[in-house]
Formats: structure tokens, C-alpha cells, sequence
């Protein structure tokens, strides 16, 4: 049985570790492809709430193997505290499979992280500060420490002093800070190793070993469209593809191995760190404070207010596109329920009045164009206890009809709050 994706169609935070939980019921593996403890994955389940950043969403359930595949950049020592959280909540997370070819994040990554950012100034990304850029960098330029090393002693230690011989230079030269210590790096992260050898698995293996015996295996997306490395907004991205194409290479799959693509969509758009963001609402607006303020909009993992605007259908079209998304679950609908208008995005116009039904390739043209919207009747009154389709007011339904014309793919599942059991399936997914 082939596999699912779940993919976020924006700037992240769009629901996508709800979703994934609340379709891991029917799963037997969950499978984080890529990015790191970057992402910040909510669920909450009879007012519990569970926020992680490196365990599949499918923890929750015992019958699901989460994994972290080879395409996730992994700071063991966050898994470690996330496993040792989960359990403190009753949830037993040693069940989890861990790349051995999965590469570390390790503490000159992170250290760089935070001396570029703050050598960019005013022209900084705006990153979690996680050291996900440079790990990625150094899984490309091929000098990057991976998950198996630490199997061995030796290996690590060797490969850890060759990267710190240019890294120590780098920090010491280049940004004025003290040089890291092998022998202390060495000793904590090889400390780790009788909590991690457990985990480390072949996960190609396991994945298709599943696939093969007819089992649903979820793939979790982290981050977004928009925030990856080759279809994102360019250079305010994160360092991996998280594009449902992302699947193939992160997890060692082949494209035959989906044919779910579900797209995670807000009904409005949010977006932390730097970048443009055609239908953002500044702060002080009042439709955006209070899509704030009843989204909750603060991140998981930083705590950053996060930029609100309207809900932006040229983008989601061209997502749908770039992930080949065979439907959409749309979170968040009961945060517009006290707006008397809502707005979405149709088209994009600059001041030459060129008019852009798709995103345009050119960032500086995105930077500078002016949201065309369309006006949609609100409903005026709380969703959130809405179970079925029905339940939810004609404006309501409307609203998620016209996003659907517009993506040209059906919306299968409307969630109405961050609970469990808030998801609205609608009638065509049944
Ligand atoms: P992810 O990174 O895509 O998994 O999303 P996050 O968990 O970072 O952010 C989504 C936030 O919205 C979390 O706090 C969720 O609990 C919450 N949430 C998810 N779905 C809904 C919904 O339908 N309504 C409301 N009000 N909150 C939701
Ligand atoms: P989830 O999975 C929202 C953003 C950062 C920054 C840019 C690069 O919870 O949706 P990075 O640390 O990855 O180098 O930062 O990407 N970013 C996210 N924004 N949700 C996320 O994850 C994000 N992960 C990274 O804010 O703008
Ligand atoms: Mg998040």
C-alpha cells in the first residue's frame, strides 16, 4: 500500500503535526523526512498537549513505529529530553527508529547559526537558531558527522577534529569567538550513545518493508513549501526540501511509493522570521492582531509572534502544483469566526499594473506586488464544536468551497480547534 505525505502549503505551522496524528491512527509507520528541531509539532489530545520538534507525530499511538529517516538533521541530545518528556506523559517513545545515515547537529553548528545571524543584522533570516543551516551545509560540502559514527569511537573522534580545525578557525577569525573543545564534545556526545544505539536502525528498510507488507506508512512533512530550499522564498528558507518531493530523497523512496499528497493549509496565512509576504497584515492592523491573538499565533518553538495576513490562493495553487497535492486539510477555520468579511488573495499586481496570476519567479517582483483580493462573506459565530460538515454555517462551508475551486483540489478535512477530536471530515474523504 502505497504511502501519504502530509505538507505544509505555506510558511509552516499550519497544523501539519495534528494532521499527521490524526491520520497515524491508521498507521503503522510515521516518518519525518526532513528538517530538524526547527519544527515545532502540536497536538492535543483531551487538553494534553504534546509539542515536539523531533519525534514523529505518531508517537501517541503504541501500534505506530515513529522514525526519523536519513534526511532529518538530528541534535541527539533534544531527542534524548523529548523521549524522556514523552515518557514523563506516559507515552513510550523508545519505539523510535533513528537514522543511522541521519547527520548530527553539533555545537559549532548551532554557534554558527547564531554568529551569522547576527552578522547579518537587519539583514538576518530570522532562523530558529537550531544550527539546521549549517548542518546542511556541511552534509553538502561532505564534512558533516552522521548518526552511525558514533558507533565507533575512533571515527567520530577523527571526523570531529577534522571539522573543528575549520571550524575553530571560522569562529576564532572570522566572528572573534572562543574555539570548541574536542575532547568536551566528544565526551558528550559519545555519553549518548547507550540512550541512542537502541533507536539507530536501517530505516530505508524499515519503510519499505512496510510499504511491502501492505502497511500505511505516513510521511511528515516539517516546515513548508514556502520555506524550502529550491521552491521556497529564496534566501529566507530553511536548508532542506520539504516539499512532498522531499519524501524521495529524505526517506529512500521512490515516487510510486505516495499517491497521497495532503496539503496542510490555514485558512489564513502566517509566517515567522524574514521574507516577503504578499497579504501580510502589519502589526496594529485589526484583523491581524486578532488573528494573532485567537490563533495563538507564537511559536511553538521560539515563542516569536507570528506575521499574520489573509489567506494567499496564488500561492496555495502553485503548492498544490509543486507538491502534487491530491487534496487539502484546512486548520484553523474557527480562529476568522467573529470576521464579518474575509478576504483571499486571487492575483498579484505591481504598480506598472502587470497582474500575476502565479507567483513570480523574480523575488524582487513578490517584494513588491499588491494582494488582488476577493471578498467572502464571514459567519459571526464559534465553529469550534462542529463535528460534521453539516454543523458548520453555509458561510463557512462556502468559504471552504471557494478555496477548493481555487486550489482545484478538494478540501478532505476542516479542523475547528487544536483538539483531536476538532476535524471535520467532509463527505468526499469518507
Ligand atoms: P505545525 O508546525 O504545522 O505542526 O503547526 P504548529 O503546531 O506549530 O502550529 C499550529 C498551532 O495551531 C498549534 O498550537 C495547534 O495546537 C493549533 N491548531 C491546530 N489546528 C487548529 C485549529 O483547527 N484551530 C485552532 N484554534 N488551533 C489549531
Ligand atoms: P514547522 O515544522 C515556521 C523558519 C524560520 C526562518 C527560516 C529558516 O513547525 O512548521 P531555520 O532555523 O530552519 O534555518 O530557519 O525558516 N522556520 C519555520 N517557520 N515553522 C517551522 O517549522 C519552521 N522551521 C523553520 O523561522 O524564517
Ligand atoms: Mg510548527
Amino acid at each position: 500500500m502505497p504511502g501519504t505525505v502530509i505538507v505544509g502549503t505555506q510558511w509552516g505551522d499550519e497544523g501539519k503535526g495534528r494532521f499527521t496524528d490524526y491520520l497515524a491512527k491508521e498507521s503503522e509507520l510515521v516518518v519525518r523526512y526532513q528538517g530538524g528541531h526547527n519544527a515545532g509539532h502540536t497536538i492535543v489530545v483531551d487538553g494534553e498537549v504534546f509539542a515536539l520538534q523531533l519525534v514523529p507525530s505518531g508517537v501517541l499511538y503504541d501500534w505506530v513505529t515513529p522514525v526519523i529517516a536519513n534526511g532529518v538533521v538530528v541534535d541527539p541530545a533534544v531527542l534524548i529530553d523529548e523521549i524522556d518528556m514523552l515518557c514523563r506523559k506516559g507515552v513510550d517513545a523508545t519505539r523510535v527508529r533513528l537514522s543511522g545515515n541521519a547527520h548530527l547537529i553539533m555545537p559549532y553548528h548551532q554557534e554558527l547559526d547564531r554568529v551569522t545571524e547576527r552578522y547579518l543584522g537587519k539583514n538576518k533570516l530570522g532562523t530558529t537558531k537550531r544550527g539546521i543551516g549549517p548542518a546542511y551545509a556541511d552534509k553538502a560540502a561532505r564534512v558533516g558527522i552522521r548518526v552511525q559514527d558514533l558507533l565507533d569511537p575512533k571515527i567520530f573522534r577523527a571526523k570531529l577534529e577534522l571539522a573543528l580545525r575549520e571550524k575553530n578557525g571560522v569562529l576564532a577569525k572570522v566572528y572573534n569567538r572562543l574555539p570548541l573543545d574536542a575532547n568536551e564534545i566528544c565526551e558528550r556526545y559519545l555519553a549518548m550513545l547507550p540512550r541512542l544505539e537502541p533507536m539507530i536502525a536501517d530505516t530505508v528498510h524499515l519503510v519499505h518493508e512496510a510499504l511491502d507488507a501492505g502497511q500505511r506508512v505516513l510521511f511528515e512533512g516539517a516546515q513548508a513549501t514556502y520555506l524550502d530550499l529550491d521552491h521556497g522564498t529564496y534566501p529566507f528558507v530553511t536548508s532542506s526540501n520539504p516539499i512532498a518531493g522531499g519524501v524521495c530523497t529524505g526517506a529512500g523512496v521512490g515516487p510510486g511509493a505516495v499517491d497521497r499528497v495532503i496539503g496542510v493549509t490555514k485558512a489564513y496565512t502566517t509566517r515567522v522570521g524574514a521574507g516577503p509576504f504578499p497579504t501580510e497584515l502589519f502589526e496594529g492592523d485589526a484583523v491581524g492582531d486578532l488573528l494573532v491573538e485567537r490563533g495563538h499565533e507564537f511559536g511553538t518553538n521560539t515563542g516569536r509572534r507570528r506575521r499574520p495576513g489573509w489567506l494567499d490562493a496564488v500561492m496555495l495553487r502553485h503548492a498544490v502544483r509543486l507538491n502534487g497535492c491530491t487534496e487539502i486539510a484546512m486548520t484553523k477555520l474557527d480562529v476568522l469566526a467573529p470576521l464579518t468579511e474575509l478576504k483571499v488573495c486571487v492575483a498579484y499586481e505591481d504598480d506598472d499594473g502587470a497582474r500575476y496570476e502565479h507567483v513570480p519567479y523574480h523575488q524582487s517582483v513578490l517584494h513588491k506586488v499588491r494582494p488582488v483580493y476577493e471578498t467572502l462573506p464571514g459567519w459571526g459565530g464559534e465553529i469550534d464544536d462542529a463535528a460534521r460538515v453539516e454543523d458548520l454555517p453555509a458561510a463557512a462551508r462556502d468559504y471552504v468551497r471557494f478555496v477548493e475551486e481555487i486550489a482545484r483540489v478538494p478540501v478532505s478535512f476542516v479542523s475547528v480547534g487544536p483538539g483531536r477530536e476538532q476535524t471535520v471530515v467532509l463527505p468526499r474523504a469518507a
